[in-house]
């Protein structure tokens, strides 16, 4: 994981823009125009309260985003969203090692005690990812909570806790593979 530069911007615009990707995740926006994407990345890159970050690899280059959002630091807590936008890189374990390593730097480093997100239940590569090899906990349902193709789904409120991270990354060696 690294900064995002604004070389990253068309992909991600791209990723944003997939309908696919719409699908699966509960913002919604019109189609992101380049000028747009470039105004966010300027806004972005002065925005000291959330975290972004690119998600690159040796072989493929850019693949995706990270994002610990709303970090409240009084209760320790931050939104934690990710796409791994190129679906020819999906299934190779990126989303666990980038979820692993958001984790790491949010406990680790940024000293919060726990991390919220909501899964559209309709997505259930993430909710395989997250409940199950994650350590996320399911912790509530959103009733009709996103509305696509002319009707609504559900939410899946999840989350997760510092000390499950710890717990999860001594149950799995997870740092030392
Ligand atoms: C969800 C997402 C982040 C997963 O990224 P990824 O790199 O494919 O994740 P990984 O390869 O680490 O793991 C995916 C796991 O889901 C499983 N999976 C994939 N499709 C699945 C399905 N339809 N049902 C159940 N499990 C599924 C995979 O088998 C794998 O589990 P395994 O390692 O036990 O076999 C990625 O698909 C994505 O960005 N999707 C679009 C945007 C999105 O949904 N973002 C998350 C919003 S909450």
């Amino acid at each position: 994981m690294r900064a995002l530069e604004l070389e990253d911007m068309e992909a991600l615009r791209s990723y944003h823009n997939d309908p696919v990707v719409a699908s699966l995740v509960r913002g919604w926006s019109f189609p992101i125009s380049s000028y747009q994407q470039k105004k966010w990345y300027e806004s972005m890159i002065v925005d000291k309260t959330n975290h972004r970050f690119a998600v690159e690899t040796e072989e493929e280059g850019f693949i995706g985003i990270s994002t610990l959002t709303s970090i409240d630091i009084k209760n320790r807590s931050a939104q934690q969203g990710l796409i791994i936008g190129n679906p020819d890189v999906r299934g190779r374990g990126y989303g666990l090692d980038t979820i692993m390593a958001t984790m790491r730097y949010a406990f680790e480093e940024l000293q919060l005690n726990r991390l919220d997100g909501d899964i559209v239940e309709t997505n259930l590569a993430s909710l395989h990812l997250y409940l199950k090899k994650c350590g996320w906990v399911e912790e509530g349902r959103l009733r009709q909570y996103v509305y696509r193709n002319n009707q609504y789904y559900d939410g899946i409120m999840v989350g997760i806790l510092k000390d499950e991270y710890l717990k999860l990354c001594k149950e799995t060696n997870y740092w030392e593979k």
